[in-house]
């Protein structure tokens, strides 16, 4: 079934669509507690998503209990530590429908593994007088690392419009393609307004241009189904901290042909097969591209993030959210000095707005003592408030503990810094 805003929430196999809310909230110690004497409303989840028990006692297990390196040792410690590693990395590729482990390589986040495509794939591919196409709703981290790259180069960044509801004007873009586009960079979910991009269009019109395409989803995998084989997209990057999972680890898949294409990104342990002084033999994917001892525990956390996100089920989260955007939407809708910025058809788990008169600093810090925690600013997004003319938002992310309840809490809150500055 498609909901109202686009977004695929088909009913998950095992029957209805709905959470039970109630009982995935107990999961998340976090959600407990009291922000200044009020129940904590925790809406910042575009920033960071809090962790579940499950993902947290993954981590005390692995350090408690398999602490060791991974890929370095014949003993047990060493092997289960690998085990758990490379399990996750199977997750990965299974939980985005990759074709091959060797297409997932571990990094710290999103923003790495741009920084490693643009410093590998880009400085082995990209050449004078080439452009580099990114979209006008992209956030700093697929923005900055293509700007140094075409720095060095000499190559050119090319921007694909919106419009004033925060769409992508494809035909716009179709026409920003040439034969100079060796690269496109796009977002799957706009973090500072919530558009869920049309990808299947952008990929293929890319392809058929000759470039390849990188897809930034750090906003993307924690709220709906993602399938690169579907999507057909070269590269796809996400973070663990924000579905769920530890800060610090990430993910790049890459298609294998690119990634075996492309040099090393750092080099140390583990992504070589010998070293002399005169000569370094490269290991093979994906440890080509994960120099010295990784973020194990991370990775262990990321893997136990994932089971979580499956044991709810994608769509049955799909569809909560959907529900929520709904909700949040009607009720800011209904209030005369609120303006939502991000208005796209196709959106997702993402409320921006600004309150009329009132700097979002002040609306977030007002939230604050109510015990709501929203974002508040540019959202590392400063190209996007350019473009609706504003310094900052006041931005309500959403994920699938979230309720109506904390949205009503919102709107009450949202009520009384209205009153404060009238
Ligand atoms: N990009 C992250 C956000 O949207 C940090 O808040």
């Amino acid at each position: 079934m498609k909901t109202a805003r686009g977004i695929d929430a088909r009913e998950s196999p095992d029957g209805g669509s709905s959470c039970d809310v109630q009982r995935i909230r107990e999961d998340f110690p976090i959600l407990k507690q009291l922000i200044h004497g009020k129940p904590l409303v925790y809406l910042d989840n575009a920033a960071t998503t809090q962790k579940p028990r499950q993902v947290i006692e993954s981590i005390v297990s692995f350090y408690s209990e398999e602490c060791s390196n991974v890929h370095r040792g014949v003993h047990l410690l060493s092997e289960r530590a690998t085990r758990g590693f490379e399990a996750t990395r199977s997750s990965v590729r299974r939980f985005i429908h990759a074709r091959d482990d060797r297409e997932i390589v571990f990094v710290r986040g999103a923003t790495e593994a741009i920084n490693l495509v643009a410093c590998s794939y880009g400085r082995a591919h990209v050449r004078a007088g080439d452009e580099v196409l990114v979209t006008a709703m992209e956030h700093h981290s697929n923005i900055v690392p293509w700007q140094m790259l075409c720095a060095e180069k000499g190559a050119k960044l090319r921007v694909a419009p919106m419009n004033s509801k925060g769409e992508l004007l494809l035909e716009e873009y179709e026409r920003l393609l040439g034969p100079r586009t060796c690269l496109v960079a796009v977002t799957h979910v706009s973090n500072a307004l919530g558009t869920v991009n049309p990808l299947h269009e952008i990929v293929e019109m890319a392809h058929r241009n000759g470039a390849v395409v990188l897809v930034d989803g750090a906003q993307a995998v924690q709220h709906m189904r993602v399938d690169v084989q579907a999507l057909d997209c070269d590269f796809y990057v996400f973070s663990g901290h924000k579905i769920y999972g530890p800060t610090g680890i990430g993910v790049l898949y890459g298609r294998e042909r690119l990634l075996e294409s492309m040099p090393p990104y750092q080099g140390g342990g583990d992504m070589i097969a010998s070293v002399t002084f005169e000569k370094t033999v490269y290991n093979k994917l994906p440890y080509k591209f994960e120099a010295g001892t990784p973020d194990i525990a991370g990775v262990i956390g990321l893997g136990a993030a994932i089971d979580y996100l499956q044991s709810v089920g994608i769509e049955k989260i799909t569809s909560h959210e959907q529900d929520l955007l709904h909700y949040g939407t009607s009720i800011l809708e209904g209030m005369p000095e609120i303006r939502i910025l991000g208005t796209a058809a196709a959106k997702t788990s993402v409320l921006s707005f600004t309150v009329q008169g009132i700097h979002p600093h002040d609306v977030g810090t007002i939230l604050d003592q109510e015990g709501i925690a929203i974002r508040t600013g540019h959202h590392c997004a400063q190209p996007v408030m350019d473009f609706f003319g504003v310094p900052a938002t006041a931005r309500a992310s959403l994920a699938l503990y979230n309720t109506r309840d904390e949205l009503d809490a919102l709107a009450a809150a949202l009520r009384k810094v209205i009153e404060v500055f009238s």
